[in-house]
């Protein structure tokens, strides 16, 4: 690939950065639509995250997308947030704008309703309540997609109990916390289950949860998406409920960004999606 003097230039900061998919998804779409840029991954310790970002617009960057640990604390640096951002406390991506100011974004809920819309189409929010597992960061978003996409009850289950009480308290009514013991119960007439916990990634133990409740036309969608098909959706399947996967989720919540740095809205295509799970062991 040969850039150009006037190459656009876009890259993720974590530390570590190494195992982030995002070059290899930003990667594949700047080659499909053959646009002069590149999208570079930025290995950024936790006290330099500050100087990182405020050096874009000196070096002319268009953005970055952010991940851990960064997600947080970013939010106290950039000079505006998104809405989304605002209710959800963080932000995955930053946007240079033409006067050098840094917009923070944060697109994982945007991600996480096209993916679903993509993989369950039909599956309305407001139809039946949803279940969602989890009160970190993920959950956060997932809760926000799900009362802007009309959600009309979202049972919130989390293993420290306390924080989905809070998640509850500060999302409004439509939200309720339910104790951990309750988590199978919680499953009586829902048309969503959420697993938005760091349960059945690879290296961890898988989500305990009995699904004898869950109706079987409800879907069962997993942020986690190393392995692709974790312990969880291999049971819905079982049982013959539709599963969305956490693959859909990152690749979609990378279209805003790519857009606002270079121009195109892309695709979330059956090659892109291949291509990336190519990048690891599904
Ligand atoms: N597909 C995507 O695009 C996408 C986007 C964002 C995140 N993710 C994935 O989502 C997962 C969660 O990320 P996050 O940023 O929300 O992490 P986080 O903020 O650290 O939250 C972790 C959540 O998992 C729960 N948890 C962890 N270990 C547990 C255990 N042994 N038993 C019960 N609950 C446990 C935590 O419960 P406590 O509050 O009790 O600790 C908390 O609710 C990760 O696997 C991440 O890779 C995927």
């Amino acid at each position: 690939m040969t850039l150009s003097a006037t190459a656009r230039v876009a890259g993720i900061m974590g530390w570590p950065v190494g195992h982030s998919l995002s070059p290899r998804l930003h990667g594949y779409w700047l080659s499909e639509y053959a646009i002069d840029g590149a999208y570079v991954p930025f290995p950024v310790m936790v006290d330099r995250l500050a100087d990182a970002l405020r050096a874009l617009p000196a070096l002319g960057i268009a953005g970055v997308n952010l991940t851990v640990p960064h997600k947080v604390a970013a939010c106290g640096i950039v000079d505006t947030l998104d809405p989304a951002a605002k209710r959800i406390g963080a932000i995955n991506t930053v946007v240079v704008g033409s006067d050098g100011a840094l917009e923070g974004r944060n697109t994982d809920a945007y991600g996480f309703i096209a993916s679903i819309a993509e993989t369950a189409p039909g599956w309305m929010a407001g139809a039946a309540p949803c279940v969602v597992i989890g009160a970190g960061g993920a959950a956060r978003a997932v809760c926000v997609a799900l009362l802007d996409a009309g959600a009309a009850e979202i049972r919130l289950v989390n293993r420290t109990q306390a924080r989905a009480a809070d998640l509850a308290a500060e999302l409004g009514a439509v939200v309720t916390a339910a104790r951990w013991d309750e988590r199978a119960a919680a499953l009586d007439g829902a048309g969503l289950l959420v697993n938005a916990t760091s349960l059945g990634m690879r290296g961890q133990p898988p989500l305990d949860l009995d699904l004898a409740r869950l109706p079987q036309g409800a879907v069962v969608n997993d942020v986690v998406y190393a392995p692709l098909e974790t312990p969880l959706l291999a049971a819905a399947v079982r049982r013959g409920n539709r599963t969305v996967d956490g693959l859909g989720m990152l690749l979609h919540q990378g279209r805003p960004g790519f857009a606002a740095w270079f121009g195109r809205d892309p695709q979330v295509t059956p090659a892109v999606r291949a291509h990336v799970l190519a990048g690891f062991a599904p």
